[in-house]
């Protein structure tokens, strides 16, 4: 197997590479003089090739289509893409009528590749809409290692939606869990309603799949805060901090912000390579 990369996520290729004892090709893309870009993978392809795709910005879409394409044309007979963030994915359904669902026009665009790994996809339902094998791994070990030796006493979810992850996180670092319940009021505010989860005193991290907005972790933060944590760290599998959301949470009072760098950021400080190599062993060998 080769993992094939485009020149931007050449060390997470490597790092992929790596963890599953494969070979790496770095793909320098260019552009037309249009524009338009154009991709070409040079050396030949055994059968089997792990395309690295980037899905955000928009852009790179295009950039992972084409990747596919040229694994095919290098000589791969198998093509699987390694998706560290599965953008798009809160848009699952049609929530007023007419609208697209746009995580399913995505995958079926994917599925020129034969099979998909993913990270801590938001609804993992979703990934139905591929029409190949797909995987959906989690990075929370790597996230729960990252909380070690900083004293967490109970893991939170900010929401009932994560309550599982924060169970997995906790059982890592033998401590407590419990979950917030959250009511969306927009896209950027939420409200946490009043809850008996043990926090005054301690030390609590508060686990999520992303932080987009940072509404939710703000919220929580500083909810917590009020009912007397003494600090919060905050940690999620996807950054996409939108509208100064890392200002926001620092604001709030987060002492810590912890995400992967399935996309890419100044606090990306979690390899989300592990959680890829693991969903990759998992596909089927043909
Ligand atoms: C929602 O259910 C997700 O798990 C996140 O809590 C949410 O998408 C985060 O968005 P924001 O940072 O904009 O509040």
């Amino acid at each position: 197997m080769t993992v094939v990369t485009a020149d931007e996520r050449r060390e997470l290729g490597e790092e992929l590479a790596s963890a599953l004892g494969t070979d790496h090709v770095g793909v320098q893309t260019q552009r037309f003089p249009d524009g338009e870009r154009y991709a070409r993978i040079e050396p030949q392809l055994d059968d089997r090739a792990t395309v690295v795709g980037d899905l955000r910005p928009d852009e790179s879409v295009v950039t992972t289509l084409l990747l596919v394409d040229a694994a095919r044309e290098a000589g791969a007979t198998t093509v699987s893409l390694a998706v560290p963030y599965l953008a798009y994915s809160r848009q699952d359904r049609a929530f007023e009528p007419g609208e697209a669902v746009s995580v399913r026009a995505l995958l079926q665009a994917l599925s020129s590749a034969d099979a998909l790994v993913t990270v801590d996809p938001h609804t993992p339902a979703a990934l139905d809409h591929f029409d190949g094998t797909t995987v959906a791994a989690t990075a929370m070990p790597e996230i729960a290692r990252s909380l070690e030796d900083r004293g967490i006493e109970a893991v939170l979810a900010p929401d009932e939606g994560a309550r599982d992850r924060a169970r997995d996180v906790a059982q890592h670092l033998g401590c407590a869990h419990d979950h917030l319940v959250k009511e969306r009021k927009s896209a950027r505010e939420v409200e946490i309603h009043p809850h008996d989860a043990d926090v005054a005193g301690r030390t609590i991290a508060l686990v999520d799949d992303i932080i987009a907005t940072g509404g939710t972790m703000a919220t929580a933060t500083r909810q917590l805060l009020d009912d007397g944590a003494d600090r919060i760290v905050v940690a999620a599998t996807h950054g996409i901090f939108a509208d100064g959301a890392l200002k926001r949470l620092e604001d709030a009072g987060a002492e810590e912000i912890l995400v992967t760098d399935a996309i890419p950021s100044s606090v990306s400080r979690i390899s989300v390579a592990p959680a890829l190599a693991r969903g990759t062993r998992r596909l089927p060998s043909r």
